[in-house]
């Protein structure tokens, strides 16, 4: 069974303090996982340490960071490198949220030096496509995340391409309450999995886990993750509420 994950993407919410209790009352639930499941939780950079000094990766729960910078270190006033979070311990890293590419111009050129400077340094990264709304409605989505693919993944090797995790998130569902039919999502994501197959052959494109984004909630991520190609979630505000993403991990396949 492929890799199956729950993976909580806090945005820039919560306090500290509100970070902490979170996390504690979703760690209280003692979900126990499977070993081909996964829980992550993508939080603010200041709260990495609490969070990975709370999670146990022996029991598949990951802190992880939501974004790194493309340069490997030096003058960026401001910016966390690869590295830095390889010392933390930090295994996952999301890269290329649609967040990232609107509002800081992050381009697939961008996103292909983050990707390589993840895996250089044993992080897995999240890695993020999906379009926008006037592009589903032109019907060219298929194309547009295939350009995606291309020009961020396919200079990586097979063995590289094997350790990422990508996501699937339609910028028209990503905190808007209007989530992607199952039919939407698991035709998209067959799509994705066609892409990669075409480049690296159907047994690296079956081991990739790709995600479902955009409004999963406790009430529908079930029907969404039970789509033969959707292998988890990567969850905004649904994750910001304990029992909401308890549920939600629940659901994992
Ligand atoms: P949402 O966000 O669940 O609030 O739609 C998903 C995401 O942006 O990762």
């Amino acid at each position: 069974m492929r890799t199956q994950i729950a993976a909580a993407n806090w945005k820039m919410n919560l306090t500290f303090q509100q970070g902490e209790k979170l996390l504690d009352e979703i760690l209280a639930a003692e979900i126990k996982l499977k070993d081909h499941q996964k829980t992550i939780f993508a939080v603010p950079f200041p709260y990495l340490t609490m969070t990975r000094s709370e999670v146990s990766d022996e029991k598949n729960y990951y802190a992880a960071a939501q974004n790194c910078y493309h340069k490997k270190s030096g003058a960026y006033t401001g910016e966390i490198s690869v590295e830095m979070l390889h010392s933390l311990n930090i295994t996952y890293c999301i890269v290329g949220h649609s967040e990232r590419r609107e509002y800081f111009s992050e381009t697939n050129a961008i996103l292909a030096e983050k990707l390589n400077l993840c895996l250089e340094n044993f992080i897995t990264p999240i890695f993020c496509c999906g379009e926008a709304l006037a592009i589903r409605e032109a019907e060219t989505q298929n194309e547009f995340v295939a350009q995606q693919l291309s020009e961020s993944l396919f200079h990586l090797s097979s063995e590289q391409v094997k350790k990422i995790v990508i996501a699937y998130e339609p910028i028209w569902a990503i905190g808007t309450g209007k989530t992607a039919t199952t039919d939407q999502a698991q035709e998209m994501h067959a799509h994705l999995r066609s892409i990669l197959a075409g480049h690296y052959g159907e047994n690296i494109a079956n081991e990739v886990p790709i995600l479902y984004g955009g409004s999963v909630k406790a009430n529908n991520a079930k029907e969404l993750f039970s789509c033969p190609d959707v292998d988890g979630g990567l969850v905004g505000g649904a994750s910001l509420v304990s029992k909401d993403f308890i549920e939600i991990i629940r659901s994992l396949k």
